[in-house]
């Protein structure tokens, strides 16, 4: 006889229940960096909008940040660490290779025997998580999801590099995603160019890194991501509109990935977004924080009153690989 395997069966919708962010401590100003690079603070501020960044103390682990946003995302969500079924962490920024990170920030959480495991999507990595998140909520296989993003990212970055030192940042930032009436996060669009896997990337790996005495920084093509990202992130967007069935106009905020506020202006005025639709820029105070910075810019826009509870946000990540997901969510 045929064993007969259940169909998998979740809640019918999803959404995300809370956030929280962590910001490290110390505040670095432009001028701190620019006399290393040859650079100027006003060369920064315009090429990219940041006017500072915080850089994480050697207290300020990956795992530690982690816990600090992932907590501040519980206690808004009013969930308990053991109600979380799954820890995903999105970092490029954790310097061990195995074990991923996710079970020992799931540990420290409380959320003992809760799944756990690392992305590796760049800066769309927090929106592959929600993607994620809400995929397993709906298939039952986790009542309430964990997703953080978190990045050391001074650690990689070379602070002699003209290109990068200026631009990132460090940071966590968390979502709670759990069970909902209504549907509160859209159909993804999300997808990769490998073609383009050199515009961002380590180049030198762990094995050659030791032989050659190179310390794998990371290197950026900007002017290609710059391209990219400007021209073809905002189809990207406009298709996760259409798929959600949500017009520009009844968005009330634009939270992009926080790579560069040129390529947020650019998004911006292609997808003809209307004077009320409130915009991210978090990167002026915070860098360029890879994976965290989506939901650090959405903390910070609830915090400052800008957005409210119920509001419909569209959210775009990109970045190395070159991989992207955007997705309409309503706001915590
Ligand atoms: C990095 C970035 C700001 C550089 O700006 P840009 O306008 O592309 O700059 P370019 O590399 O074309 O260089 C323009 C000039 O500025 C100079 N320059 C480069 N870096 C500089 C710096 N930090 N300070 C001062 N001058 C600098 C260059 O030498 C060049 O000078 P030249 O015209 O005399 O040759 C931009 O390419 C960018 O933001 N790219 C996207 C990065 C990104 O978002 N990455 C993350 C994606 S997740």
């Amino acid at each position: 006889m045929t064993a007969v395997i259940r169909p998998v069966r979740g809640a019918d919708n999803a959404k995300i229940l809370g956030v929280g962010g962590y910001r490290p401590a110390r505040v670095v100003p432009n001028s701190e960096i620019v006399d290393r690079i040859d650079s100027s603070d006003e060369w920064i501020r315009t090429r990219s909008g940041i006017v500072s960044r915080r850089v994480a103390g050697p207290e300020e682990t990956v795992r530690w940040m982690a816990v600090q946003a992932g907590g501040k995302a519980l206690a808004y969500a009013g969930i308990s660490p053991d109600q979380i079924g799954c820890v995903l962490i999105s970092t490029v920024s954790h310097l061990i290779q195995t074990p991923a990170i996710a079970p020992a920030i799931a540990t420290d959480l409380g959320s003992h025997d809760a799944a756990a495991f690392d992305i590796g999507a760049g800066c769309a990595g927090f929106c592959y998580g929600v993607e994620l998140a809400q995929g397993m909520v709906r298939n039952g296989s986790a009542e309430y999801v964990l997703v953080i993003g978190v990045e050391r990212l001074s650690d990689i970055a070379n602070p002699d590099d003209r290109t990068t030192a200026f631009l990132f940042g460090d940071g966590a930032g968390a979502a709670v995603v759990g069970p909902s009436d209504e549907p509160g996060i859209g159909p993804v669009v999300w997808g990769s160019d490998g073609s383009q896997d050199k515009t961002i990337e380590q180049p030198v790996a762990w094995d050659a890194a030791m032989e050659e005495g190179a310390y794998p920084y990371l290197v950026m093509q900007g002017n290609a991501v710059f391209r990219w990202a400007s021209y073809s992130m905002a189809k990207v967007a406009q298709e996760a509109l259409d798929r959600a069935g949500v017009a520009a106009a009844d968005l009330d905020a634009f939270i992009p990935h926080q790579a560069n506020m040129r390529i947020t202006d650019a998004m911006v005025k292609a997808l003809k977004l209307p004077e009320h639709v409130v915009i991210a820029r978090d990167i002026a105070e915070q860098g360029n924080t890879s994976a965290a910075s989506i939901p650090l810019a959405m903390e910070r826009m609830l915090q400052t009153g800008e957005v409210r509870s119920g509001d419909t946000a569209l959210l775009i990540g990109f970045g190395a690989g070159l991989v992207y997901a955007a997705q309409v969510v309503t706001i915590p």
